[in-house]
């Protein structure tokens, strides 16, 4: 399935869209404006690569598609892989830390409540369970 939820974009090609991010040793940076030596020996984690390895969507994943935080699809990989790094940053942020945090990723279609409720719901999803 090649849908916003699994594939990588190339937006901009400006560094403004945030389309293209990737995970660079777990920080988001946006690939249009790296080249490919600058990142010798680090790892790089693309939305291809936050899904389980049989294909079994993240959490994160999961809730954009649950809250409608896609429309069209195309910001979709790139706040896949903000909102990971969000969440490995700040487990329980904020609205407001959200809509920072988010700041660089642009969605023309959502107009962004449906994201901020699936980073509310991932960071639900990701808490240790209570027993
Ligand atoms: Fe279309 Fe975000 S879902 S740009």
């Amino acid at each position: 399935e090649k849908c916003g939820l699994t594939g990588t974009h190339l937006g901009c090609e400006h560094g403004a869209c945030g389309a293209c991010t990737v995970l660079l040793d777990g920080q988001a940076v946006r690939a249009c404006l790296i080249f490919a030596v600058q990142v010798d020996g680090q790892e790089v984690t693309t939305v291809e690569g936050i899904a389980g390895d049989d294909g079994e969507l993240s959490p994160v994943q999961s809730a954009l598609r649950e809250c409608h935080g896609l429309q069209c699809g195309f910001c979709t990989p790139g706040f896949v892989t903000s909102i990971t790094a969000l969440l490995r940053d700040n487990p329980q942020p904020t609205d407001d830390e959200i809509r920072e945090g988010l700041s660089g990723n642009f969605c023309r279609c959502t107009g962004y409540q449906g994201i901020i409720n699936a980073v509310h719901r991932a960071a639900s999803c990701t808490e240790s369970p209570a027993e």
